[in-house]
């Protein structure tokens, strides 16, 4: 069962990781399923309990900036974003230093490695005690969608999981902002927490947007069917139909909304921000409730808005 994030449990948590077990644990994005990155087969049993490919790479993350440049080569334009926003829902993918302590699994053989340093006052506490990078994808079997709550991560791992940490509901709800930096470009591999808007706004720095290409997936987890819900999602529904569970965004309710079987709103006050933190529980309980389809309103297509509907979209795609 999961354990509160104490203080005392969280220093569990870090032996548990030390000696090579498994501990999910929140961060402000979503849950992390981790283990040290630098013992491979620690990290194999990531790859084995998710059911993930092993061509997935995974996300390394430690606890302070200054150990996130020993594991990669850090550009000024690197030290730029590192410094604006870490701690926080930012993951940059770099060069692996020539001495990268990580295990080549983790990183899938690649020569790049995904860092990020979390703000989550739980995982800042664990990562620094465990003193060792750890990789961790978000704690949900491969495909399925992303754990907002140690709720979600039981239900998909019961006790396979050595040691789960319970800090409540993540603040974002949804994952990192992926960023890849070569030379002195910046692109965008997935959004997430951290809009380009911001960064822009923050460092000046433009980030490249990838036309979305389904084919060619920018970072090798983004296969098109992901976060995939039991029920079929139907997006952009401007009407309900009969049985239907509808997901809402913002005050106006679609034509035949009294008729849905079940009915949850993101946000009635169509704040983007409020409706990311709520996406992956609300999909939950929307599939948990039985229903086939699940009718999604219009999101708007700015901001977070972004990484929502590509998170939708993912969940909506043919499987
Ligand atoms: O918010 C988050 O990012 C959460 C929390 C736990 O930190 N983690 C997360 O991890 O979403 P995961 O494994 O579900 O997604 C990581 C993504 C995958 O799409 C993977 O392919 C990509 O990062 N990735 C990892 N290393 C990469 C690399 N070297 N190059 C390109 N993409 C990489
Ligand atoms: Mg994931």
């Amino acid at each position: 069962m999961a354990s509160t994030a104490n203080p005392a449990n969280i220093r569990t948590a870090a032996d548990v990781l030390r000696r090579g077990g498994l501990v999910a644990f929140p961060t402000e994005t979503v849950y992390g399923l981790g283990a040290d990155a630098t013992n491979a087969g620690a990290v194999a049993r990531i790859f084995e309990i998710k059911g993930r490919p092993a061509f997935n790479p995974l996300i390394c993350h430690v606890g302070f900036v200054s150990q996130a440049s020993k594991l990669a080569e850090f550009s000024d334009l690197t030290a730029t974003l590192a410094s604006e926003f870490w701690p926080g829902p930012m993951t940059l993918v770099l060069p692996k230093s020539d001495d990268c302590p990580v295990a080549t699994l983790a990183t899938a053989g690649l020569n790049t490695i995904a860092i990020r340093v979390p703000a989550n006052e739980i995982a800042h506490e664990l990562l620094a005690t465990v003193g060792k990078p750890v990789a961790a994808p978000s704690a949900n079997v491969s495909g399925q969608i992303s754990p907002s709550m140690a709720e979600h991560v039981y239900a998909s791992f019961g006790d396979k999981v050595d040691y789960l940490l319970d800090g409540g509901a993540t603040e974002i709800g949804l994952e990192s902002t992926i960023l890849g930096v070569t030379g002195d470009l910046v692109h965008l591999l997935r959004p997430g927490g951290l809009t380009v808007e911001d960064i822009k706004k923050r460092t000046g720095i433009a980030v490249r947007i990838a036309d979305p290409d389904p084919d060619q997936p920018l970072a090798p987890g983004q296969l098109e069917s992901h976060y995939a819900p039991r029920a079929a999602l139907r997006l952009e529904a401007d009407e309900v139909e009969t049985g239907e569970a509808l997901l809402g965004f913002g005050p106006d309710l679609p034509v035949g909304f009294e008729t849905a079987s079940q009915f949850l709103n993101l946000s009635e006050g169509a704040d983007l921000r409020e409706a990311a933190a709520n996406l992956f529980d609300f999909i939950h309980r929307l599939d948990n409730s039985g229903v086939e389809t699940i009718a999604v309103v219009p999101i708007p297509e700015k901001g977070l808005g972004l990484a929502i509907n590509d998170r939708l979209r993912r969940a909506a795609a043919p499987r």
